[in-house]
């Protein structure tokens, strides 16, 4: 897809509609990592110098910090599948609120603006509607390194001269919070220690990029981040990490249609969490290189999972697999600790006769013998992922509204599926098409 198809495809907002109960079967192709391309990108504005990101799929998310740097002065390009980036001259004042209120992740430009430039200006940020997600951690940090935060309305302005090293204790292994003030630390003056730090995969490959920039970080992927500061970095070429989560999705669908499917490339280190669970679900994983296959044959078997920080079992696919689950034999127990709030895709399971009870942040999960295909609505990017899934498997036909929060993550996703064997077609809902 290239920009202009791309940006019509959001535009006109189609529906997915989908025939369920075949059995996926094949290899799928897997992107570089969303959640480890938007911290880098944000980590473009620390260095004046040209970065280039081989293979970085079209997202809605990629896309909108695209949009935002450019709003900085940043210039952003495409030449093929890469992304180059330059910023040179950059007013780290003018990120602008209707780009920035699209997407938490982009509040990922406050660290390295306000250590580049000495301020910043940042408006607070929006992102999917799964729980209030505030940002005091990434603020206490950004405090502790030097910085002066004053909120004014709807935005939050830095100010910093020059941040210095600090010892800083995060109250959660926040993710975001972890990259931003790593960002932030990456030029700082001396060192920084960053305890309860988040162990996901995109913070250790945001530590390598930085690494590659010219960055001393130690300790990345575990608890606890080292990082000396330096005066300048440099430009680099950088191949972003594979999608775990996307990898994952693919690999639930399979397991939840009864399928055979090989996802690459892929680290399978990354896909521990998830591979352990679909074996005790009674799936076959096959793991060679970089690539994992999956063969679900009969019934999936019920089972326990709680998300949690990585290498715990990772939030974005909890509602993914419990869409798989509802089909299972048996009852699941399945908790939700990362997020408030994340059980929006619930009511749609159930809409489809799934039978799911819910008890504060657990839910119960008792396998029907089908799911009935329905007319579905996506709250947010992994709900929507939940429900593709939960329709994949169901008998006959279903329709998700709102298919436009798959795009903010997911590349393809209808080709991908339909090279598997799906039935599965986007389409606007007034067209006569079908
Ligand atoms: C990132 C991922 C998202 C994933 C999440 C958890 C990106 C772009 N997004 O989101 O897909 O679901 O990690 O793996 O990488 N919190 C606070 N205060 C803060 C920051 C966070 O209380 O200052 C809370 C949040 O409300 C949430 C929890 O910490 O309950 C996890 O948030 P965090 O790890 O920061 O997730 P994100 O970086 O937003």
């Amino acid at each position: 897809m290239d920009h202009d198809e791309f940006e019509e495809a959001v535009a006109a907002e189609p529906d997915l509609y989908i025939d369920g109960g075949r059995p996926l079967q094949g290899d799928v192709q897997i992107e570089a990592s969303k959640n480890a391309v938007l911290p880098i990108l944000a980590a473009t504005l620390l260095t004046s110098d040209p970065v280039r990101l081989p293979g970085v799929p079209w997202l809605h998310d990629v896309d909108t910090l695209c949009r935002v740097q450019r709003s900085l002065g940043v210039d952003v390009s495409r030449e093929g599948r890469d992304l180059v980036v330059q910023a040179i001259d950059v007013d780290p004042f003018a990120a602008p609120e209707h780009l920035v209120r699209r997407m938490r992740a982009s509040f990922l430009i406050a660290g390295p603006l306000l250590a580049r430039f000495g301020a910043a200006r940042v408006p607070l940020p929006g992102g999917c509607a799964i729980g209030s997600r505030p940002i005091d951690l990434h603020l206490k940090g950004l405090v502790a390194l030097g910085a002066d935060v004053q909120a004014g309305s709807g935005y939050i302005e830095f100010r910093a001269p020059r941040l210095h090293g600090a010892n800083i204790y995060l109250d959660f292994p926040s993710v975001g919070a972890t990259e931003n003030l790593l960002m932030a630390a990456a030029v700082a003056d001396g060192w920084t220690t960053i305890e309860n730090a988040a162990q996901e995969p995109e913070v250790v490959d945001l530590a390598n990029f930085l690494c590659s920039l010219g960055a001393e970080v130690r300790g990345a992927g575990t608890t606890e981040l080292r990082i000396h500061g330096v005066r300048r970095l440099h430009g680099t070429t950088y191949q972003v990490i594979s999608d775990r989560i996307e990898a994952g999705t693919y690999l639930v669908a399979t397991a939840a249609t009864g399928g055979d499917v090989t996802v690459g490339p892929v680290l399978p280190e990354h896909l521990k969490p998830l591979l352990a669970k679909l074996r005790e679900a009674g799936g076959e994983v096959d793991v060679q290189g970089d690539a994992v296959r999956l063969r679900q044959r009969g019934r999936l078997r019920a089972i326990d999972l709680k998300t949690m920080p990585h290498p715990g079992f990772p939030t974005d696919l909890q509602a993914p697999l419990m869409a798989a689950l509802s089909l299972a034999e048996g009852t699941s127990v399945i908790t939700e600790t990362v997020f408030e709030n994340r059980f929006m895709h619930i009511p749609e399971l159930r809409r489809m006769g799934a039978d799911v009870k819910i008890d504060g942040r657990t839910a119960l999960v008792t396998g029907v013998d089908h799911l009935t295909g329905a007319t579905l609505h996506a709250s947010d990017l992994r709900a929507a992922a939940a429900l593709v899934i939960a329709a994949l498997a169901a008998n006959g036909r279903s329709t998700v509204a709102d298919a436009f929060h798959l795009d903010r993550g997911y590349a393809d996703l209808e080709e991908k599926f339909a090279q598997l064997g799906a039935q599965i077609e986007r389409r606007s809902s007034c067209s006569e098409v079908l």
